[in-house]
């Protein structure tokens, strides 16, 4: 990203944090600092402390922390740009983006998509667009939808599309990463022919990736979606979101339907917070993008067997994430496209104001195929919630679990609470993995507790080189070095300047920023920063030690052998 370095530096210095963060959320000062209620976990005390001083933010329950532009970023859910943008038109400063933007390396391949999206909406007006205009008539996808959602039409015609981009100078291989075109021999064909084109857009509303729907009597698939390519990740997109996404934080809010048509339709119909999984299983970048929403979800997905098990499955996800989830199960039609034009929306709004639990959902699901007048049954069901329970980290979910099962079977809660720890300590083995992780997790934490001190502070870099001077991941070696480099650029380094330094020029950002957001350290001291360090040499020398041990065991000769004991009584004694 080449910006205009000084233009943001000055931004960022008109800008007070204190005045910024109080524009969103209510700050009160308390001595040195000003306190508010995090926005970004669930909280009611206020755990976040913002400092005028240092210009910087930070929650102490949550981790999450940064400076000025950071937290706009996050609160508002947008880029890096974006959030300079908003600061700037805050504070009355120019901000000359399109200055020195470097241009987006993807550029050609959005603008080719964006071509194509118009190609096809065109054809939509064309007159051979006669059968697929009676299509979306019989589907009741009137002009404000064709508009809204920029439908269009793949024609008949093989080479339609692909003679017009070609004209224009565009490169086989870009199309072709497109999925536009189709490479055969020497000729050439458009991949989507005689369909109905549904648009797809990422996040920030480009399009990425068409859906083609038949609209005539074909043997083909119903969809043909274009393939991943280096701007369209299946699993980093939710179908509608850059359309929901102010009406989700509006109704905090997203209802989540399984297809296109359905996000349409309720769209259309005023429920505006809704976005579609585009028939595919939820990923984890999915989930994330729902977790920053900091919103609840509601699962809506297909009256059939496919959609009651993905709600299950989606249902957990949500659970595990720390996502508030409900559910709701449509019944009578299919899906919700088929529901409210048949029974109309008011029908399933009325759903809607009365969603289950997924709590209540998963505990229903899990009673499938068992007869709970039988005592077997009951058993094995009972066996199945504890086993679900005991990888919910979530205390409050097991306690009111454990209540509602001990009252509908009449069980003592103790027992069941007792159950569930058996249940957990059969998992021993899993545990004991655990347990190494949390070895390792505890000495990267000291890794990156280090590099924190050394970004608010050049004592603590003076320290480091004198004391340490490597780390051994090239992660973390060169984040080190960035901050040497930067320190000995500036003369000085401070967290708030260092981190708008690193958005701009360096590709270490997000690692820098998960630092950030995993310390915990109340007190930059002196004394602190040396228990970190303690820490740190005590991991390395006990790493040495393991190897000098190893090497020990495969030695033979005897010269050798005093050496290796030498070197490792040494470093024992300083153990
Ligand atoms: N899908 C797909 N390819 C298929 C079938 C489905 O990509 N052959 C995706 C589409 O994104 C679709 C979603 O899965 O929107 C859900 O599938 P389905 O419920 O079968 O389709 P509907 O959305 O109901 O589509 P329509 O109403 O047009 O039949
Ligand atoms: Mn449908």
């Amino acid at each position: 990203m080449a910006v205009n370095e000084q233009n943001i530096s000055d931004i960022q210095h008109a800008a007070d944090i204190v005045e910024i963060i109080s524009s969103y959320i209510p700050l009160t000062s308390h001595g040195k600092n000003y306190f508010g209620v995090c926005p970004f976990h669930d909280d009611h005390s206020p755990s976040m402390s913002v400092s005028k001083e240092k210009q910087i933010y930070k929650c102490f329950s949550c981790g999450a922390g940064g400076n000025v532009f950071n937290f706009v970023e996050n609160y508002e859910n947008v880029n890096f740009i974006e959030a300079v943008k908003i600061i700037a038109d805050k504070v009355g400063i120019n901000f000359t983006t399109n200055t020195k933007i470097k241009k987006n390396k993807n550029e050609n391949l959005y603008q080719i998509m964006d071509l194509a999206k118009k190609f096809y909406q065109n054809n939509l007006n064309s007159s051979e667009a006669k059968n697929a205009k009676t299509y979306l008539k019989s589907r009741s996808i009137d002009e404000n939808i064709i508009k809204d959602f920029e439908l269009g039409l793949a024609l008949k015609d093989k080479q339609a599309l692909s003679d017009l981009l070609i004209k224009k100078k565009f490169t086989i291989k870009d199309l072709n990463e497109l999925s536009l075109i189709n490479v055969s021999g020497e000729n050439i064909y458009d991949c989507f022919v005689n369909r109905i084109i549904f648009p797809i857009h990422d996040l920030e509303g480009r399009v990425v990736g068409f859906s083609g729907r038949i609209y005539e009597d074909s043997d083909q698939a119903k969809y043909f979606n274009s393939r991943e390519s280096k701007i369209f990740k299946k699993g980093n997109i939710l179908f509608n979101y850059h359309r929901a996404r102010d009406s989700i934080k509006l109704e905090k809010s997203v209802i989540l339907v399984e297809g296109n048509m359905d996000a349409i339709r309720l769209y259309e119909n005023g429920i505006k917070n809704v976005v579609a999984l585009m028939g595919t299983a939820l990923t984890k970048e999915q989930i994330d993008i729902i977790k920053k929403l900091r919103v609840s979800v509601i699962l809506m997905l297909d009256n059939d067997t496919a959609g009651y098990t993905a709600t299950y499955n989606n249902g957990l996800a949500f659970e595990k994430a720390g996502i508030n989830c409900n559910v709701v199960r449509i019944s009578d039609t299919k899906d919700v496209d088929e529901y409210i034009i048949k029974n109309g929306v008011e029908a399933l709004k009325n759903n809607l104001t009365n969603p289950i639990s997924f709590l209540d959902f998963k505990l229903n699901y899990l009673k499938q195929n068992k007869n709970l007048n039988n005592l077997e049954d009951i058993i094995s069901y009972v066996k199945e919630v504890l086993a679900n329970l005991k990888d919910n980290d979530n205390e409050l979910v097991r306690e009111i679990t454990l209540k509602k099962i001990s009252k509908e079977y009449d069980i003592d809660i103790d027992i069941l609470k007792n159950s569930l720890n058996i249940t957990k300590n059969s998992q021993k083995e899993v545990t004991n993995v655990k347990k190494s992780d949390k070895v390792l997790e505890c000495y990267e934490k000291a890794v990156q507790d280090i590099l924190y001190f050394m970004m608010n502070d050049s004592k603590y870099i003076d320290l480091y080189l004198e004391d340490i001077g490597y780390f051994k991941e090239k992660k973390y070696r060169d984040i080190a070095n960035l901050i040497i480099y930067y320190n000995e650029s500036f003369g000085s380094i401070n967290l708030a300047n260092f981190l708008t330094y690193v958005k701009i020029n360096n590709e270490l950002a997000d690692d820098i920023e998960s630092i950030i957001n995993n310390s915990f350290i109340k007190d930059l001291t002196l004394d602190n920063f040396k228990e970190y360090l303690a820490t740190l040499k005590k991991w390395n020398r006990k790493e040495q030690l393991q190897k000098l041990n190893e090497k020990l065991k495969n030695e033979n000769d005897i010269n050798e052998k005093m050496a290796i004991i030498k070197e490792i009584t040494k470093l024992k004694r300083e153990v």
